[in-house]
């Protein structure tokens, strides 16, 4: 991943790229940005299957890592009130917010996968470090 930003300075370039190698490496059912814009979240880069274009500040898993500001590791997403359900074979997801220098969230970063309890604190630690790659 380093190899592949280091060196390219384009915001979409990178997080397609960010996007392809976590897709390739672990082959997640669904694995995406979604950038802030104008107060709402919009659908950034992405490799997986058609998804919601806007998300409103604190809705669904991906509004609240972002009004939290905190990442979110949702086992099983039929019990996370609020979800948004883009597509019917996800069954859990991690969702890391994107800071910039001033540490404002700028996008959050959001993983799915069709497998219950997919994700964990040593998934959060290692995305968390590859994330810090990102020039926002
Ligand atoms: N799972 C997200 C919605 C986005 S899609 O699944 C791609 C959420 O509840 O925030």
């Amino acid at each position: 991943m380093r190899a592949l930003l280091l060196g390219e300075e384009d915001l979409i370039a990178n997080l397609s790229n960010f996007c392809a190698v976590l897709k390739e490496s672990f082959n997640w059912w669904w694995v995406g940005f979604y950038i802030v814009k104008s107060g709402e979240l919009v659908l950034g880069p992405f490799q997986g299957t058609v998804a919601c274009t806007r998300i409103a500040y604190g809705k669904g898993v991906c509004g609240s890592a972002w009004s939290q500001a905190q990442t979110l590791i949702v086992p099983n997403v039929h019990e996370f009130a609020g979800h948004i359900a883009c597509s019917a074979a996800t069954n859990s997801e991690i969702v890391l917010p994107v800071f910039n220098k001033q540490n404002e969230v700028v996008a959050v970063l959001d993983l799915d996968s069709e497998h219950l309890n997919h994700f964990d604190a040593l998934d959060e630690k290692y995305l968390t470090q590859l994330l810090s790659m990102l020039q926002f």
